[in-house]
């Protein structure tokens, strides 16, 4: 399976981040083709712990080529930042592996103002990062974006920018009795990490289309989950791109023709943050317990918030193979269900005397659906040592197993703590 895309099937924190990290080895590419850093994820190697909002992980990986592609947002301070952060910790980074698309849109400031407005005057509140992503999708569709490649060049920054910072800067004045932003000082900066970053800016559609010619391997890396896509997401309660694997031919100039599997990956339980339908939240003490229980709790790594959990839903994982073409999947945080007694799972919600197996588009219902479970005996003890399938406890065995027939997928890989090798393969993924 030369190129692959591994993508989160619930709504994102799956751990994506540590398997991009096992497998990376196997690829001599790794891209991200949406979302910005509103992602961010922590790689636990030995003792030492790297944090990645929008660079791949896969840079930590000697030899291998990283790409931020036209899909992604880029926030230019937060990635000079990330660079400098990783560099500081003894990472090899530089122009040499590490592509940025020209084509990817620029995060300004009036995207993170628009947004705190949005969020704080409750005009659609839907607990986002506050990094600015909507907005800079907003712009980018309204065909009034700035992009990477722009900064290259001070005279189209200087006219595109002014032009928006007028439409800006009245929204800010006359509605919202707000200063407005000075064009000189955001104008210089912005020139200024464009003179930064422009030996890492490229059009990355080309290497990699070249790469691909040469018969090189290319992982696609998803950030958020399914249901935070823009499209098939819990509508409005999502981020502002195509998160499902689609999103990864768009997000990076690479034909579908070139794209030969689709990795899915899920938490054992589920959790999400910001706010939304989640039919399967367990509130009060379950839910606490399961959020604190492991050495590393369910907190947001971007904004720190708390994630809210629940019980691992079949209905929303039945939509995301569908729209995600998933044959085979990743089940991660098993260990994390050795802390409870009995173990739920949601096998369809009953709405309005229907039965409904496949999460669906009617957001009239997602509120109101009533989850129907299935109840497991736990296993109560710590598997986080465990790398061998069959040494896993009887009642864990049959929680995947009966996770696989009901969905009908292969759950070829199962993570059993944070760190790289704290993993049991029943199948090769590469
Ligand atoms: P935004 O992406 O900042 O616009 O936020 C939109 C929604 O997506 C909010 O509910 C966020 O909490 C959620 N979100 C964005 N990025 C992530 C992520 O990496 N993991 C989990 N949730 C995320």
């Amino acid at each position: 399976m030369p190129n692959i895309v591994v993508v989160g099937t619930q709504w994102g924190d799956e751990g994506k981040g540590k398997i991009i990290d096992i497998l990376a080895p196997y690829f001599d590419f790794v891209v991200r083709y949406q979302g910005g850093n509103n992602a961010g994820h922590t790689v636990m190697i030995g003792t030492k712990e790297f944090t990645f909002h929008l660079i791949p992980s896969g840079i930590l990986h000697p030899g291998k080529e990283v790409v931020i592609g036209n899909g992604v947002v880029v926030d230019p301070e937060a990635l000079i930042q990330e660079i400098q952060d990783l560099r500081n910790k003894g990472v090899d980074i530089g122009p040499h592996n590490l592509h940025v698309s020209k084509s990817a849109h620029v995060i300004f400031p009036y995207h993170k103002i628009s947004e705190k407005i949005r969020e704080e005057e409750s005009i659609g509140r839907i607990g986002s990062t506050r990094r600015g992503i909507g907005p800079c999708y907003v712009d980018k569709n309204a065909r009034v974006g700035i992009r990477m490649g722009d900064l290259l060049y001070p005279e189209v920054l200087k006219e595109k920018l002014r032009r928006n910072l007028k439409e800006i800067n009245l929204i800010l004045t006359k509605i919202h009795s707000l200063p407005p932003l000075e064009f000189k000082p955001l104008f210089e900066k912005y020139k200024e990490y464009g003179r930064i970053l422009a030996p890492y800016l490229k059009d990355t559609f080309l290497i990699l289309n070249r790469a691909i010619e040469r018969g090189k391997r290319i992982l696609f890396e998803g950030a958020q989950g399914t249901m935070l896509d823009v499209d098939f997401g819990t509508y409005p309660y999502v981020t502002s791109s195509n998160a499902t694997a689609g999103g990864a031919s768009i997000g990076t100039g690479i034909s579908p023709i070139h794209i030969d599997e689709v990795i899915g990956v899920m938490k054992a339980y589920t959790t999400r943050v910001g706010e939304g339908p989640f039919p399967t939240e367990i509130k009060g003490e379950l839910g606490d317990k399961l959020r604190n229980a492991g050495p590393i709790g369910e907190y947001g790594r971007s904004t720190g918030r708390p994630r809210r959990c629940g019980w691992l839903d079949l209905v929303v994982l039945r939509r995301s193979i569908l729209v995600n073409g998933i044959k085979r999947m990743v089940l991660t945080r098993l260990d994390i269900l050795g802390y409870v007694k009995k173990v739920k799972v949601c096998i369809s919600y009953r709405w309005k005397g229907k039965e409904i197996e496949v999460f669906p588009d009617d957001y009239a219902c997602w509120n109101e659906v009533e989850p129907v479970y299935e109840e497991f005996e736990g296993w109560s003890e710590d598997i986080s040592k465990i790398r061998d399938y069959h040494s896993l406890p009887a009642p864990a065995k049959r929680y995947v197993e009966r996770i696989e027939e009901m969905l009908n997928i292969k759950i070829a890989m199962i993570s059993v703590g944070p760190r790289r090798e704290e993993v049991i393969i029943r199948e090769k993924l590469w």
